[in-house]
């Protein structure tokens, strides 16, 4: 760290951004420009980004947004080499990409299965393993923040291929820790309880369903767009310089186990 310098700050460095088109990826993103990375953000259409695009480019950093597909390993290779071009190092990888199926159980397709692991765990794997070997490895630095989900630790009804990935997302951060420490790389998981984006909107416009889940929550409410900026920057910068293989969970507490006091009983 250069002496004068807060160890959050991240001016003069790089974070590529997956899934950057909207939501927590947008969230993520502006956390970090304004804790002064470039980024470079990522959809499959890139001009999905165009806005975000702007934004940042408002804020006075550099950005750049490249089409990725992290179920297609063509669409990896050639992102990483485009992103490695635009770059002369990439510092931080924010693995935010991601999809989701809600069914119960016993309606979920083989294609569903698929659908959710391809993206959310092969996905993560190889564009870490991309930037890692194009960039990190020969850089001797980077951070790698895979998000995950409170379904890291807990199960939900009607999400188990999503369990199922964030489980293996959360396993998967240990192990890339253990291998690419030795390369001045950390690998951390930054685990968000229940945002209202497009993945859950259905969700939030059921009253009933956020009264419930609001209960549930000990913060009692879903997370706010500024909840996960603390969390990602502290991944992202050298304040996090000996932190690796965990799991931070931003999520109001859900993830407790969400205990509550027997209700009074009356006379
Ligand atoms: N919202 C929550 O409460 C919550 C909680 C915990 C964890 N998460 C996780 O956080 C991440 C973002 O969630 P979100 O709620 O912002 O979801 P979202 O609104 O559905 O956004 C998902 C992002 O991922 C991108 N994406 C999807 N499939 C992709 C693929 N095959 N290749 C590349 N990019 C792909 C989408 O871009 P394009 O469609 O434009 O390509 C989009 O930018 C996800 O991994 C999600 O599981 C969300």
């Amino acid at each position: 760290m250069r002496e004068g310098h807060s160890s959050f700050d991240l001016s003069g460095k790089t974070a590529v951004v997956t899934g950057a088109s909207r939501g927590l990826g947008q969230y993520l993103g502006r956390a970090l420009a304004r804790a002064g990375a470039d980024l470079i953000v990522t959809a499959r259409q890139a001009d999905d980004c165009a806005e975000f695009v702007s934004e940042v480019e408002g804020l006075g950093r550099r950005v750049e947004a490249l089409s990725l597909d992290v179920r297609d390993q063509a669409s990896i290779e050639s992102f990483a080499k485009a992103a490695t071009a635009a770059a002369p190092r990439i510092d931080v990888l924010v693995n935010n990409a991601g999809c989701n199926v809600r069914k119960p159980s016993i309606e979920i397709s083989w294609d569903d299965w698929n659908l959710v692991l391809d993206t959310n765990l092969r996905g993560m794997f190889f564009v870490s393993q991309a930037v890692a070997k194009q960039s990190m490895i020969p850089n001797g630095y980077g951070r790698i923040v895979n998000i995950g989900s409170y379904t890291t630790v807990a199960g939900f009804a009607g999400l188990a291929p999503y369990c199922a990935s964030r489980g293996g997302v959360r396993q998967m951060t240990m192990a890339l820790a253990d291998d690419w420490g030795i390369h001045g790389i950390t690998v951390n998981c930054l685990s968000p309880g229940w945002f209202k984006t497009a993945q859950n909107k259905v969700l939030y416009e059921n009253e009933e369903w956020v009264e419930y889940l609001c209960d549930r929550i000990p913060l009692k409410r879903p997370g706010q767009p500024h909840d996960l900026d603390g969390a990602v920057v502290f991944l992202a910068s050298d304040a996090s310089e000996y932190v690796t293989g965990q799991n931070l969970l931003v999520d109001g507490g859900i993830s407790t186990g969400a205990t509550r006091a027997l209700p009074k009983k009356e006379g």
